[in-house]
């Protein structure tokens, strides 16, 4: 077994059979700031495995800025960070300023006048999927229903849903030979080094966005697409081409891929613990509260990462200003200090201040809401409609240190 000190999780060989905790139990006992040095011509990077330490960071956002480099490993010049800057790629007040430009469409009680929409969506997803009795649960479930929520929001028409979902598969699965144009880091993917996740997939994004800024631009719809083009945010400072395109191909792949995972995950969690189901079976209303345990369970966002912009010592180690740090959410989700028996499923725990969304700091998911109330209802829907399910195959990973992604996982559901 690789010690502690050794341990390279920019390696995507770890995270092949799902994420590795044995990893991360290690690094958090013996080396829980941890140098991992990385191939030229990166530079290595710190990880942060131990949840009090990853809020430390988060909260810190002086000393740990998402402004001087990227949310990911990869590094990238002063030009890259300027064309591909996002909300999430930015610090203080115009962060401030472009996340209130979406907050109010996000909040629990905004996000609640979508409800009746989502308890119908998943009934026809549902009716679709279940009488097939065995398929692919991504397929037919969990990928395309985050996605019809964001289009419903974008205001985009529903035929438009498996393009944006490929998208996302692309973009997002940029170190994943199966969803890659080309492969991060590869020396084609130079080409496309002045886009988002280095994939050429974010130039369709950004023309689709184009056409629809185009139609809404000054009108007075009430789809995100139409408030970003027409609001300005309170700094003052209205959005230029760059920070649209980006805002947009923002929303269009961070509430896609997490919700999907979130839900696939679940279905997963759920047929390793059947006395679980049958306890959500009989006592629905444990449901809402259970959604934080399979959030946490899921964990489908890794890490993002920091950059800090001075010198700071933490548990001994001398963190240099520019080095990355990066925070592993997934690590700090199974953290004994914080959470008890933390490898048990136990959809009754309390408290549960999982990290799976971040915590305590400035970008703090924007859409943790939407997701939550979309899990609820998926799991209150899906659970008094079945009796019985059970794998048929292999589930299959996304292969990537960033998204903990399913890509298919078949299942045989035998209906209540
Ligand atoms: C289970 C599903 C989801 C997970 C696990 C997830 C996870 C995360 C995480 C870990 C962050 C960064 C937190 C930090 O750095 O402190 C984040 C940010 C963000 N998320 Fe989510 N997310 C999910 C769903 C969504 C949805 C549905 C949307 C809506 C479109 C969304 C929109 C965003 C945005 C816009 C940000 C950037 C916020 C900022 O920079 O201020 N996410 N998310």
């Amino acid at each position: 077994m690789t010690t502690a000190t050794e341990m390279r999780l920019d390696n995507l060989d770890l995270f092949e059979a799902g994420p590795p905790w044995a990893a991360f139990d290690e690094l958090r006992e013996h080396d829980p700031v941890h140098w991992d040095r990385e191939d030229a011509p990166n530079h290595g990077f710190w990880s942060i495995t131990r949840y009090h330490d990853i809020v430390n960071v988060l909260r810190d956002a002086t000393t740990f800025s998402s402004e001087v480099g990227a949310a990911n490993l990869e590094e990238l010049d002063s030009e890259q960070l300027d064309v591909r800057k996002s909300m999430l790629e930015t610090d203080g007040e115009r962060h401030r300023a472009l996340r209130k430009m979406m907050q109010g469409e996000f909040t629990p009680k905004a996000v609640a006048g979508y409800e009746t929409f989502l308890r119908g969506l998943t009934a026809s997803t549902l009716d679709a999927a279940l009488p097939q009795g065995e398929f692919d649960f991504v397929k037919e479930v969990s990928a395309d229903f985050p996605i019809r929520v964001l289009a419903r929001m974008l205001g985009v028409p529903d035929q438009d849903t498996g393009q944006l979902i490929e998208w996302g598969n692309r973009m997002v699965g940029n170190t994943d030979p199966e969803h890659a144009d080309v492969l991060l880091g590869s020396e084609e993917s130079e080409e496309y080094r002045l886009l988002p996740f280095r994939s050429p997939a974010a130039l369709e994004v950004f023309e689709y966005g184009r056409n629809l800024r185009d139609q809404r631009l000054g009108k007075d719809g009430v789809d995100l697409v139409s408030k970003l083009v027409n609001a300005v945010p309170i700094d003052g400072r209205a959005l230029d081409d760059r920070d649209f395109r980006n805002y947009f191909l923002l929303l269009v792949v961070a509430g896609n891929e997490t919700t999907r995972h979130a839900i696939s995950h679940t279905m997963n969690a759920l047929i390793d613990h059947p006395e679980t189901i049958a306890l959500l079976q009989e006592r629905p209303d444990l449901i809402p509260w259970a959604v934080e345990e399979f959030l946490r369970w899921g964990s489908p966002v890794y890490h993002f990462r920091r950059t800090a912009t001075k010198d700071v010592q933490m548990h001994g180690k001398e963190i240099k200003a520019g080095d990355k740090v990066v925070v592993w959410f997934a690590s700090g989700n199974r953290d004994s200090a914080v959470f008890n028996d933390p490898y048990t499923f136990d959809v009754q725990r309390t408290p549960n201040e999982h990290m799976t969304f971040g915590r305590g700091g400035p970008h703090l998911c924007l859409g943790n809401a939407l997701a939550r109330l979309e899990i609820q209802i998926m799991f209150e829907t899906l659970l008094p409609r079945i009796s019985r399910v059970e794998r048929v195959g292999e589930v299959e990973r996304l292969r990537s240190n960033f998204v903990n992604g399913i890509k298919r996982f078949p299942v045989r559901v035998t209906p209540a």
